[in-house]
């Protein structure tokens, strides 16, 4: 029987036998709200959980990190207020080395129905699986479904490859005869053409054909069932011919963000428009390194403005600052400050944030391979302060929203721009977050205060909740915030505040009529319709209504 076939057996008897439910694929209304962090399995957490084990990025060899231990890690996940996690992909690779070291990474598949045994078996994927979903969190799934790999050694791959060994593309008919990309800003070319190098053949798959197509439909259906897996990341997306990407997406039928590694914002809007919802959302992220590694205000602003012009929706996007193919953003910069203005952006902007392992540590090195560091390294550290400052910025995320999902789909606009400070709102007036950002860094000579012509209604009490200072609006409307040591703000209205569990408040299920009203949160137990406050308030306002018009009538 076909593993595939297995795999599938045995979660059909888990079902019927356990009355395990397969929770799993969620569409993109419920991963709006979410919070993910990326992990690269191989270096995320090892199941003898070492905080020693030896990984030296530049040889590039497997390290020992494991799906068994990232369930044993997922305390300190959660503890930063995610609630996705993103794994990097699942299958089988090539095994060997090159010169540049193994497949560790996961982007060089072989045979797409087995699973990468470094990474662990298919009970540990189930495993990880059901933890993460006990949790309430959700499991993103990195795919490849551009190319598979071959190791040519620096032989010709135009004649190296033995297709053969392939599982299910066992034959050179399944893949677009061999040329090598030589122009990455011609689509045509991109997509038609292998990525790899003259080490590592990636003998790129024919996605334009039927066959091609259905097999990997069926395979990633197999795999979101079998794995209750509730999104896809597309690697790769934008070499993947565009057609076969959009009908992927409609068929999968669950949240996919595909990779279209481009600063372009037509290009990225192009493709929201025509082919894939969400995509890691490249062009801020560009603007944000302008910003707060080059000191220039102006590129973030404009591309905040622009993009939102430009695309059907930006708050489908994901907002990321690092992942595992960029340089790690205190490798431009190192300056602790500006760590935290990279952060309180990247998780406060439109679409969901997505946070890769170790930018929490304030790791610094460069790009790949470098930037793949083995976190146990960093003894999953939940005292660092950027690990605490990511906890803080999520929770007041998931605040702002639990007051109103309309907060997710507000789209966030600049409201002041300074030589060195940049001031953001998102959310509905009344309860909107707004983020003052500098790009000074830490060596910011002297404190000053910045002026916000327009933030909150004059006279309305807010807190800024990474120090739980209290700000009153003056009466001409304007906010004074105090700039110092080049560190990060984020307002919210006082009034608002019960619920969240930040600066002193507990954290409950507050909804906005209940504060607005000021009756308790609903763990008092009292059914809604028995809420005195809300029902005695409104009849009031009727009633004072009612007699105003009487008197007027009169
Ligand atoms: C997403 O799924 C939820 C829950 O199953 C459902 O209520 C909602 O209508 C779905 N949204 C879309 C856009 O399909
Ligand atoms: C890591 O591996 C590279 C390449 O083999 C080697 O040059 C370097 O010295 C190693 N680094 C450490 C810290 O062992
Ligand atoms: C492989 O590629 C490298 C770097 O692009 C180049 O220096 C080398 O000559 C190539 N080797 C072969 C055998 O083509
Ligand atoms: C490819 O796999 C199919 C299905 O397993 C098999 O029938 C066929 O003989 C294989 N072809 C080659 C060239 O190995
Ligand atoms: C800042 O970025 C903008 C927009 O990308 C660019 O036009 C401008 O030249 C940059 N300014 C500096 C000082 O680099
Ligand atoms: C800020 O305001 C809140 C609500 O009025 C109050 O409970 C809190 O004590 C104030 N905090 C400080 C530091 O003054
Ligand atoms: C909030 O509500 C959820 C679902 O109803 C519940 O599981 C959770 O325990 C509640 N949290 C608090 C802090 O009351």
């Amino acid at each position: 029987m076909p593993l595939h076939l297995t795999f599938f057996w045995w979660a059909t008897i888990g079902h019927v036998l356990f009355g395990v439910t397969p929770v799993g694929a969620a569409n993109l209304t419920e991963w709006k709200p979410r919070s993910i962090y990326q992990t690269m399995t191989d270096r995320f957490a090892r199941t003898d959980g070492s905080i020693t084990a030896p990984c030296n990025t530049t040889e590039g060899l497997y390290c020992g990190g494991t799906w068994r231990g990232t369930i044993d890690q997922l305390d300190y996940i959660q503890g930063m207020g995610f609630d996705a996690v993103m794994i990097s992909p699942i299958v089988e690779n090539v095994a060997g080395r090159v010169d540049y070291g193994e497949a560790y990474h996961g982007y060089w598949p072989l045979n797409l129905q087995a699973l990468n045994e470094h990474f662990g078996t298919h009970q540990d994927l189930l495993d990880l699986s059901d933890a993460l979903h006990s949790r309430g969190m959700y499991l993103l799934m990195d795919t490849v479904i551009n190319n598979m790999a071959y190791m040519t050694h620096g032989r010709d791959p135009a004649t190296a490859i033995d297709y053969s060994v392939f599982t299910p593309f066992n034959n050179s008919d399944y893949f677009h005869s061999y040329c090598q990309v030589t122009d990455w800003n011609d689509f045509t070319n991109a997509q038609l053409c292998q990525t790899g190098d003259n080490q590592t053949a990636l003998p790129d798959l024919y996605t334009e054909h039927q066959e091609v197509q259905d097999l990997l439909i069926d395979w990633a259906g197999t795999m979101i069932k079998t794995y209750s897996i509730d999104g896809l990341r597309i690697d790769a997306a934008k070499h993947v011919d565009s057609g076969f990407l959009h009908r992927f997406v409609e068929a999968v039928g669950v949240f996919t963000t595909g990779e279209v590694f481009q600063r372009e914002i037509d290009i990225i809007c192009k493709y929201q428009a025509s082919y894939i919802q969400s995509m890691p959302n490249y062009p801020i992220y560009y603007a944000m390194l302008d910003a707060f590694t080059q000191g220039n205000t102006s590129s973030l602003a404009l591309e905040v403005d622009l993009i939102k012009k430009a695309c059907p929706d930006v708050t489908t996007l994901v907002s990321f600052s690092e992942n595992h193919d960029v340089a790690r953003t205190p490798s431009m910069n190192s300056d602790m400050a500006l760590a935290k203005n990279i952060l309180t952006f990247t998780l406060l902007f439109d679409g969901i944030p997505m946070i890769y392992q170790g930018q929490e540590q304030h790791l610094k090195s460069s790009g790949t391979p470098r930037n793949r560091e083995a976190l146990w390294l960093t003894k999953y550290d939940v005292e660092s302060e950027l690990y605490r400052l990511i906890a803080t910025l999520n929770a007041i995320r998931r605040h702002a929203y639990e007051m109103g999902a309309d907060y997710l789909d507000d789209e966030t606009a600049t409201i002041y721009r300074g030589g060195s400070e940049l001031g953001f709102r998102k959310g509905v007036e009344g309860r909107q977050l707004i983020m003052v950002l500098s790009s000074q860094g830490s060596s910011q000579a002297k404190p000053y205060s910045v002026t916000l012509p327009s933030s909150y209604n004059a006279g309305v009490a807010v807190i800024d909740v990474l120090d739980c200072h209290n700000y009153t609006v003056s009466d001409t409307g304007e906010l004074i915030v105090p700039m110092e040591k080049g560190e990060p703000h984020v307002f919210f209205p006082t009034s608002l505040m019960p619920g969240s569990g930040l600066c002193g408040w507990s954290k409950s299920n507050a909804t906005l009529t209940e504060l607005k009203t000021g009756s308790p949160p609903s763990e008092s137990g009292v059914p809604p319709s028995l809420r005195i406050p809300i029902w005695w308030s409104r009849w009031f306002c009727w009633g004072v209504f009612l007699v105003l018009v009487t008197l007027v009538a009169g």
